[in-house]
C-alpha cells in the first residue's frame, strides 16, 4: 500500500519524530496531519538535533517532500522561524508543502488559550499555550482564517475583520483582555503571507498525484491516541484527531491508500500537562525513569510525569488505529532498573478491566493490576540485532506484543537513528 500512518499510542512524546526520521528514506513525502505548534518532534541524525514543531520529520531527507496537512493549524510566525533555524542548519525546506485548507493560529488565539486556562485555576489542562484550543474551536464554528486566505489581502481583511467582530468581545467581556483591530495583526501578518506564499499548495490534490505517480507517503501523526479530542481523556486532550482517522481527514488522502499503521509507544509511559493516568509514579523509581530518559517537554520545558508501562491503553490504541505495527522506543532506558511493571489491567469498583473504562471518572480511580518482570541492568544502547539483547529484554518485548496484540516490527535503543533495531518494518 502506498500510504502509511504513524501515530503516537499514549499520551505524546513517544519519540514519533525519531521513528518518523528513521523510516523517511523509505518515503517520498511525509506529511503531518493533525495538530500545530504544541507538538515538539526530535530528530538526532548526522550529528544534528532537531526539535520540531510544524515541519514533518522527513525533512532531513533530500528528495522527500515534507507537507504540512489540511488537518494541521499553522503559526505563521512559528513555522517561518522554524524554517530559518532549518535553514541555518543546513536543512532546506525549498520542497515544503503548506496546506491553503490548514487553519492559522492568531494572536489572540493565544491570548485565549492562556486566559482560559487561568479561569480553570486547579482543574486547568495544562496547554502548551500555542493557541491550539481556540484555532481549532474557531475552525469548527467556520470564524477561522485558513492558509490559502493570506494569499489575498483584501479576503484576509475582511474574514479577519469578521473574525474580530466575534472574538473581541470575548477577549473585552469575557477575559478582560485587550482586543485586536485588523490593521494591526495585518501589519504583521501579511509580511508572513508573503514569504509563505511560495509554500502553499492544494495539499490533498498534490498527495494524490504522488500516489498516482507511485509514490509513497508516511502520515506522520503528533500527539497521540489519549490526547486524541475523541478517544483520548477528555477533557484532558489536545484539540484535533491524533489518530489514524485524522491522518484521513488531515490529508485528504481516501482510507482505502491506507496500508499500515505503525504506532509509537514508549517502554515506560508519560504524560506532560494534567489529567488521569493510573500508572503514574510519585517516587525514586519514577524520577530515576524521569532523569535517565531525559523526560523534560521539547516544547515547554516543563518536566514530564512518568510511569510504568500500561498495556492496556496500548492495546486500547491498537484497537482506535487499526494498529499493524508497534514501534517500542527507549528500550534502552530500563536498563536502570532490576524490577520492570506492567500494568496488565485495571480494578475499579471491584470489577477488573482490560480495556480503557468507558466512563471518565471509573478511569479516573482505576487501580492498575501489574505484572513484575525481571530487569536487565545493562547497557543496550549498543545492541542492532533483536536476538542479541538479552534475555529479559527480548521477554518484555514479547509481554509487551502480547498484550497490544500486535507485532513490534522496530525497537529503539538510542536517541540517534542507527540506534535501532529493525524487526519487520523493513
Ligand atoms: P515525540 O514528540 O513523540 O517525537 O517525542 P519527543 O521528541 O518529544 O521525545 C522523545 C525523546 O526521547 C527525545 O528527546 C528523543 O531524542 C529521545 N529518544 C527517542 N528515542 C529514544 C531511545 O530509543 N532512547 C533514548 N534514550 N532516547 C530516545
Ligand atoms: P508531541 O507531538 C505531549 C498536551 C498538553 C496538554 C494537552 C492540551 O510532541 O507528542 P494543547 O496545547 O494541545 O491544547 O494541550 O495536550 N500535549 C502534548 N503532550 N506531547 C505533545 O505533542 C503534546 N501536544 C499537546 O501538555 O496536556
Ligand atoms: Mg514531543
Amino acid at each position: 500500500m502506498p500510504a502509511s500512518v504513524l501515530v503516537g499510542t499514549q499520551w505524546g512524546d513517544e519519540g514519533k519524530g525519531k521513528v518518523t526520521d528513521l523510516i523517511s528514506g523509505g518515503f517520498d513525502v511525509v506529511c503531518r496531519y493533525a495538530g500545530g505548534a504544541n507538538a515538539g518532534h526530535t530528530v538526532i541524525a548526522n550529528d544534528h538535533e532537531l526539535a520540531l514543531h510544524q515541519v514533518p520529520s522527513g525533512v532531513m531527507y533530500e528528495g522527500t517532500y515534507p507537507v504540512i496537512g489540511n488537518g494541521c493549524i499553522v503559526d505563521p510566525e512559528l513555522l517561518l522561524s522554524e524554517i530559518d533555524t532549518l535553514s541555518e542548519q543546513g536543512i532546506s525546506c525549498d520542497a515544503l508543502k503548506v496546506s491553503g485548507n490548514a487553519h492559522i493560529v492568531m494572536p489572540y488565539h493565544k491570548d485565549l488559550d492562556g486566559a482560559h486556562e487561568k479561569r480553570l485555576g486547579k482543574n486547568l489542562i495544562g496547554t502548551t499555550k500555542r493557541g491550539v484550543g481556540p484555532t481549532y474551536m474557531d475552525k469548527m464554528n467556520r470564524t477561522g482564517l485558513r492558509v490559502q486566505d493570506m494569499l489575498d489581502e483584501k479576503i484576509f481583511r475582511e474574514k479577519l475583520e469578521a473574525a474580530l467582530a466575534y472574538t473581541n468581545p470575548i477577549l473585552e467581556k469575557v477575559y478582560e483582555l485587550p482586543t485586536y483591530s485588523a490593521a494591526q495583526i495585518c501589519e504583521t501578518y501579511l509580511p508572513y503571507a508573503e514569504r509563505l506564499c511560495p509554500y502553499i499548495v492544494e495539499s490533498s490534490l498534490f498527495l494524490n498525484e504522488q500516489l498516482e505517480a507511485g509514490k509513497n507517503i508516511l502520515l506522520e501523526g503528533a500527539q497521540a491516541t489519549m490526547l486524541d479530542i475523541d478517544h483520548g481523556t477528555y477533557p484532558f486532550v489536545t484539540s484535533s484527531n491524533c489518530t489514524a482517522g485524522g491522518a484521513v481527514t488531515g490529508s485528504g488522502i481516501g482510507p482505502t491508500q491506507i496500508g499500515r499503521v505503525l504506532g509509537v509507544a514508549k517502554s515506560y509511559l508519560t504524560r506532560v500537562g494534567s489529567g488521569p493516568f493510573p500508572t503514574e509514579l510519585f517516587d525514586e523509581v519514577g524520577d530515576l525513569i524521569g532523569r535517565t530518559g531525559h523526560e523534560v517537554g521539547v516544547t515547554t520545558g516543563r518536566a514530564r510525569r512518568c510511569g510504568w508501562y500500561d498495556g492496556v491503553i496500548v492495546n486500547y490504541a491498537a484497537r482506535v488505529n487499526g494498529l499493524t505495527d508497534l514501534a517500542i522506543t527507549k528500550l534502552d532506558v530500563l536498563g536502570c532498573l532490576d524490577k520492570i511493571k506492567v500494568c496488565v489491567a485495571y480494578e475499579a469498583d471491584g470489577r477488573r478491566y482490560t480495556t480503557v473504562p468507558e466512563h471518565q471518572s471509573v478511569f479516573y480511580h482505576s487501580k492498575p493490576v501489574y505484572e513484575t518482570l525481571p530487569g536487565w541492568q545493562c547497557d543496550i544502547s549498543g545492541v542492532r540485532d533483536f536476538y542479541r539483547l538479552p534475555r529479559e529484554a527480548k521477554d518484555y518485548i514479547d509481554f509487551l506484543e502480547q498484550l497490544a496484540g500486535v507485532r513490534v516490527s522496530i525497537i529503539t535503543v538510542g536517541p540517534d537513528r542507527e540506534q535501532t533495531i529493525d524487526r519487520y518494518w523493513n
